[in-house]
This record gives structure tokens, C-alpha cells and sequence, in this order.
């Protein structure tokens, strides 16, 4: 009988996270100040702590996961890697369909693997408070529930539109100590503006990073910093404990490589933390297809131009290199809010730049419908993130059909749903549409970035 799951011991976690920096063929381009000069890295010091900057920068291949860090993810690491054996079946597919199940941490996604090396990170140098923002609730409930472990106040901006459609999210920040405010709101000056100027608007991840990096460098005690989610270096270094568990657990049941690697791509960090290990595989020689999924409403990867942007809507960040909407986009409300962002993790960029990731676009109700396709042949009901892989995995696993192979594909199961249920009624009752990005409205956003350094 053919293993449904495969569980790692305790004992064989990874004990370093594997940085692609170091083994890219070509440097990614350097963020820029305001001068358009490459940053230094004390210019970051008002908003991260020096030892997370450090990572931020760095190039060495291997970084030590303290060990402090390890005991807490122990609680539900190392996750097992399941075969989505029913929906096999369902397909009539011959390929044999894997998935990383980052569901089962307490805030039910993969956000706390970096959440807790974070919080971590900064209770080390002295710091008593995170800001952060959060799209659909995940990664501010991650912090929340980090910070709650390891003795720090945190408090969040939520992208107005998934404040209003998602309420448990705010109750799960609640239970773990947080604070959830809906963005923009009226406790910053750059919110208090936004709201001057588009008073019905549903928000962005764009706003609510400006919002969340206002009030950590504007406390005067210096105690204070700010906690991104997804798009830098250093998460999507933490990001990697995923995709090294995968091949050990893969190796325990003698799958040599996978064909094919999807993961859904919002900022990035999910997507590369499975995938960054075989990306590694792919330079030196291994022959894999490795698939970023985003939304067709908001394309980053496969409609917007690599170009140097800023990370967030009030233009406080460095210009990062990446793929990018515009720092001014503001998506439409789909229901999958982790990926509602204008640009994406320079280094997941950089990777595309080199061809070693070929991103695809999905439409929600592609998602969906792929959605209740897993839930009713897997069990689990998804993220409506994840849905944007498992839409991807569907579509490979039956091409493997058409082509009679045996192909196998690893997919990383983000998160679970049962906090988004409003958007999977929705999709039952007949009321989303399918929406694609207007060409148009991409030009117009982009107009705002058309003066900014080119990579
Ligand atoms: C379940 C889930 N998957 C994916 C994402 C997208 O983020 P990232 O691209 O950083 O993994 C999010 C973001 O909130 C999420 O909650």
C-alpha cells in the first residue's frame, strides 16, 4: 500500500535554513534609498533589528535556526508531507500529487515559521513591541500568536476588506494578546490621509505596511520595530525549514526529485519556502518545473514589469527590484487576501529573471471550483491562497493524465480555510465573477513608477 503521509522525527528537523542567495548564477539587483544609491544596511536599522538585517543581506549558503526557535516550532513541526491519494484517484491521474501540509500550525498556515524566528529575533536585541500589517488575517494572527510565546506587544493593520470579511481573524489576534486595527485607519498620518482622500476605499497591503512602518519608527523610545510577512530575504530564508523537510521526507519513501513544484505566490514566502531547496537542485542540473500561482486580479508575476518599486503605498520603504503592479495598486476585494500585493519577494523575482520558475495566473472561480474539488476528495478545506495551487495542481496532474507519465508533483498546502468560509458561500451561491486585470487599469497604475531607477 502506497504511504499517505510521511512523518519526520522530531529529531531530524532542519537545523540551518538554506539561503538562496548564495547559489544564484547572477547577484540580484541591491535595494536603493531615497538617493537612488544601493542601501547600507544601518539605513534599515530604524525599522528591523541588526541581527535580522544581517540575514536580510546575507550570502552564506547555511544559517544555524537557534535553538530557542526550534522548540517552538517543534509544536508543530516537522509537518508531514501527505499524497493526495483520493483526488489521484478522482483524476484518474497516474501522477503522484504530494503536499507540504503548513496547515496545521495553531494559526493554521505556514506565516509562523518566520513569526516566531522574527519575534525572536528582536526580543534578542532588546525590542518590546512589533507593528505589522496583515492581508486575510493569517500573518498577523502568526505574529500575534509569536509574540504572545516569546514576550512581546503586537500590533496589526489589517487590509480593511478582510477586516470587515474576516472577524475571527481579529478574535484569534485577540486570544494570543494582539491588537488588530483595520487600515487605513485613523492612528497614523498616513492612514488619516488615505482616508481623506478615498474614504470608501477597501484598503491594501500597500497601505497598511506604510501605516504599521510609521508607527515603529515614530516610537521615540526605539523599542519598537516593524515585522513583514512575506517579500524580504531573511522570510523567505526561514521559509526554507518547508522545502528542506520536504526532500528528507520525500527521500524516506525513495521519490528521487519531483517533476513539478507549485506553490501559491502573494509575497512570495510560502511559495519559496518549498521551493527554494529545488531550486537549488534545478541550477545544478535537475530537471524540475517550478510554478509561482497568483491571481489574474492581481498578476505580479505575469502581467507586471520587473522594475525597481517601493514596498509599500507611502513610499517609505528602499526601492526593491521585483516584479510589480505599482506601489499605488489598489487590488479588487477577491476573496484570497494573502495575495492581494502589488510586487513580489526580489529574490522569487530574480529567480523568474533567471528562468528558473515559470509563474501561471488563476481566476477565482477556477480556484474555487478546484477548491471544492479538494475538499471533496482530499477532505480539507483549503485557504482560498492555497486554492490558487491546487487549481495549478489539478491542471498538471491531468496533463500528466493526457500524456499518460507518471509524473510526480509537490505542492505546498499554505494554510487551511475554515477561517474564510464567507468567500467559499459566495462561490456557492453564484455571486463572484471571474476578473481579470484590466490592461488599462495596469498602465495607470504603473504611470506612478515610471520615473523611478530601472534595474
Ligand atoms: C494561507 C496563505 N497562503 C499564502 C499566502 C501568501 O503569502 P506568501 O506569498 O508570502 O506565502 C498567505 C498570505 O497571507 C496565506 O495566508
Amino acid at each position: 500500500m502506497d504511504d499517505k503521509k510521511v512523518y519526520l522525527s522530531e529529531r531530524d528537523i532542519p537545523r540551518q535554513w538554506y539561503n538562496l542567495a548564495a547559489d544564484l548564477p547572477t547577484s540580484p539587483r541591491p535595494p536603493l534609498g531615497a538617493d537612488g544609491r544601493p542601501i547600507t544596511p544601518d539605513m534599515l536599522s530604524a525599522v528591523f533589528p541588526m541581527n535580522l538585517i544581517e540575514q536580510e543581506v546575507s550570502t552564506k549558503r547555511w544559517i544555524d535556526i537557534p535553538e530557542e526557535v526550534l522548540e517552538i516550532l517543534y509544536r508543530w513541526r516537522p509537518s508531514p508531507l501527505r499524497r493526495a491519494v483520493y483526488l489521484e484517484r478522482h483524476l484518474k491521474t497516474p501522477a503522484r500529487i504530494y503536499y507540504k501540509d503548513e496547515s496545521l500550525s495553531p494559526p493554521g498556515s505556514h506565516k509562523p515559521n518566520t513569526a516566531v524566528a522574527q519575534a525572536w529575533y528582536n526580543k534578542q536585541f532588546g525590542i518590546k513591541r512589533l507593528t505589522t500589517e496583515t492581508g486575510a488575517g493569517q500573518w498577523g494572527s502568526a505574529l500575534a500568536f509569536a509574540c504572545n510565546l516569546i514576550g512581546l506587544e503586537c500590533k496589526v493593520y489589517m487590509v480593511r476588506i478582510s477586516f470587515d470579511q474576516k472577524p475571527l481573524r481579529k478574535s484569534m489576534m485577540r486570544i494570543w494578546g494582539g491588537t488588530c486595527v483595520a487600515s487605513p485607519s485613523d492612528q497614523t498620518e498616513f492612514g488619516r490621509r488615505i482616508l481623506r482622500e478615498m474614504p470608501d476605499t477597501p484598503g491594501s497591503l500597500g497601505i497598511a505596511i506604510s501605516e504599521a512602518i510609521e508607527e515603529a519608527v515614530s516610537d521615540a523610545s526605539g523599542k519598537t520595530r516593524y515585522s513583514l510577512g512575506s517579500v524580504l530575504n531573511h522570510v523567505m530564508l526561514h521559509q526554507t525549514i518547508i522545502g528542506l523537510e520536504a526532500q528528507k521526507q520525500l527521500a524516506l519513501i525513495n521519490e528521487k526529485q519531483p517533476d513539478i513544484i507549485i506553490g501559491c505566490a502573494g509575497g512570495g514566502s510560502n511559495f519559496a519556502g518549498l521551493a527554494f531547496p529545488f531550486v537549488n537542485d534545478k541550477i545544478n542540473g535537475a530537471h524540475i518545473t517550478i510554478i509561482p500561482t497568483e491571481p489574474t486580479a492581481c498578476p505580479t508575476l505575469t502581467k507586471g514589469p520587473f522594475a525597481y518599486d517601493f514596498g509599500d503605498t507611502a513610499c517609505q520603504t528602499p526601492l526593491l527590484a521585483m516584479f510589480t503592479l505599482g506601489h499605488g495598486f489598489v487590488p479588487p476585494p477577491i476573496h484570497a487576501g494573502g495575495l492581494r500585493y502589488h510586487g513580489m519577494a526580489p529574490l522569487v523575482s530574480h529567480a523568474v529573471r533567471e528562468g528558473l520558475l515559470e509563474p501561471r495566473s488563476y481566476d477565482q472561480i477556477r480556484c474555487y471550483e478546484a477548491a471544492l474539488t479538494w475538499a471533496r476528495t482530499e477532505g480539507f478545506i483549503c485557504a482560498p491562497e492555497t486554492s490558487h495551487a491546487v487549481a495549478c495542481v489539478i491542471d498538471e496532474a491531468n496533463r500528466a493524465k493526457k500524456e499518460g507519465r507518471e509524473k510526480v508533483i509537490l505542492m505546498n498546502y499554505s494554510g487551511h480555510g475554515l477561517m474564510d468560509l464567507a468567500g467559499y458561500n459566495k462561490f456557492l451561491d453564484g455571486e463572484l465573477t471571474e476578473y481579470h486585470l484590466p490592461e488599462e487599469e495596469l498602465r495607470r497604475s504603473l504611470a506612478a513608477i515610471k520615473d523611478l531607477p530601472k534595474p
